[in-house]
């Protein structure tokens, strides 16, 4: 016993010599001027079709759990964010997270009270923010893409049908790529395996493309940093960035590769898919240390936490999702 504890005593204070002696040569001090207890909202969303079907148990709305394990794998913390509310609510929580996800799915942009609803406030919201100096990150994720490209066009519908629901894929970069925010400073392994390697997980039949982008009057606003192509050869957008804010769209799925385990699904867990997505959790959380928005105190900040709800083991009952956080309706008040 006092062995062992020695022996733990012991290689504590060389770890923590080692990373001192790293931290300075190779990884530079902890920037104190960053908030390193951020905390992300992930938008609810409608119960869809299949979930409704396998749950009939009134049931409103659900976050599948791999998005909240993306987030906390990236070191923050994770609150709901209610759809259906009104704008003085997603006023009043906006101010006191760090940043929002909007999860992939399968609602329609027009259900009343949903999804979309919530996005489009929430979008004006975060870019009035930004506008006022406050650096206030969206990261949207396949049909969280499509939210972003939808939203920042007003709400005018400009996707279009594709196929592209089961394919693992290397990204096909623009040239202009790496003056991004996005990609910037990828390390160059990280580049390299997602110019080479089929590591992205695409499930999505709707596409947004260069030709929507323009119709729709929103390309200048974007910065187009990698196509692909659907299995008709459809040439799609698959990642971008906002111009002027940190507003970031996937539309292939980061966190699958970590998270979700259906068998029946393209989904790659290789080591390197496994670190292209961590990739993309480290780079959003980071952008999400740039603000210093906090809750009023401790305590509504543990009534908000993610914490509070039950996970339920959904892939026991053939969803795709291995687990979701289903809500009812006294549970969003
Ligand atoms: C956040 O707080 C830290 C520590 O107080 C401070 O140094 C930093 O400037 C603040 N950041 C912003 C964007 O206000
Ligand atoms: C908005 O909803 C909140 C509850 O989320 C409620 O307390 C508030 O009174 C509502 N505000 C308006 C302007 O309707
Ligand atoms: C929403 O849009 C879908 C697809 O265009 C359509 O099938 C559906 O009827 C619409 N629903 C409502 C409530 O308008
Ligand atoms: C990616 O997958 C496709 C089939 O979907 C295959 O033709 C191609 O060779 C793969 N590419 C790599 C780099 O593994
Ligand atoms: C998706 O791909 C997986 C693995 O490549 C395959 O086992 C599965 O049958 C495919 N599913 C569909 C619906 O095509
Ligand atoms: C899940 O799918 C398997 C194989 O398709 C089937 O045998 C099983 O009954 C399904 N379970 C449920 C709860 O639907």
């Amino acid at each position: 016993m006092s062995t062992l504890l020695i022996m733990f005593i012991t290689s504590t204070s060389i770890a923590l010599q080692s990373t001192t002696v790293l931290g300075l040569s190779f990884f530079g001090n902890e920037d104190s001027t960053l908030n390193n207890r951020p905390i992300i909202g992930i938008l609810t969303q409608e119960l869809s079709y299949s979930l409704n079907e396998k749950y009939p148990d009134n049931y409103i709305s659900y976050i599948a759990a791999s998005y909240v394990k993306f987030i906390e794998g990236a070191g923050a913390r994770v609150v709901p964010i209610w759809i259906g509310k009104n704008e003085s609510y997603y006023e009043d929580i906006l101010y006191k997270i760090n940043g929002v996800v909007w999860p992939g799915g399968s609602t329609w942009f027009n259900q009343s009270a949903g999804y979309a609803d919530a996005g489009y406030t929430i979008y004006k919201i975060a870019k009035r923010m930004n506008k006022n100096g406050d650096y206030f990150p969206i990261l949207g994720i396949c049909l969280g893409f499509e939210l972003l490209t939808y939203v920042v066009a007003e709400r005018c519908e400009h996707r279009i049908h594709c196929d592209c629901s089961n394919q693992s894929l290397p990204l096909e970069f623009n040239p202009d790529y790496r003056n991004s925010r996005m990609f910037g400073n990828t390390p160059d392994n990280i580049i390299n395996i997602l110019k080479t390697k089929n590591v992205t997980a695409n499930f999505h039949q709707y596409c947004v493309t260069k030709t929507t982008l323009r119709n729709a009057g929103i390309q200048k606003q974007f910065r187009i940093l990698s196509f692909n192509h659907d299995i008709n050869n459809i040439k799609f957008i698959s990642s971008l960035e906002h111009v002027s804010f940190p507003f970031y769209g996937l539309q292939f799925h980061p966190e699958k590769n970590l998270y979700e385990w259906a068998i029946k699904k393209n989904i790659p867990h290789g080591e390197l898919a496994t670190k292209i997505s961590q990739y993309f959790a480290d780079f959003f959380v980071d952008e999400a240390r740039k603000n210093n928005h906090t809750f009023e105190n401790e305590a509504e900040e543990a009534r908000k936490l993610i914490y509070n709800y039950p996970v339920t083991y959904t892939a026991l009952k053939n969803s795709s999702f291995v687990q979701c956080y289903l809500f009812k309706s006294n549970d969003t008040t």
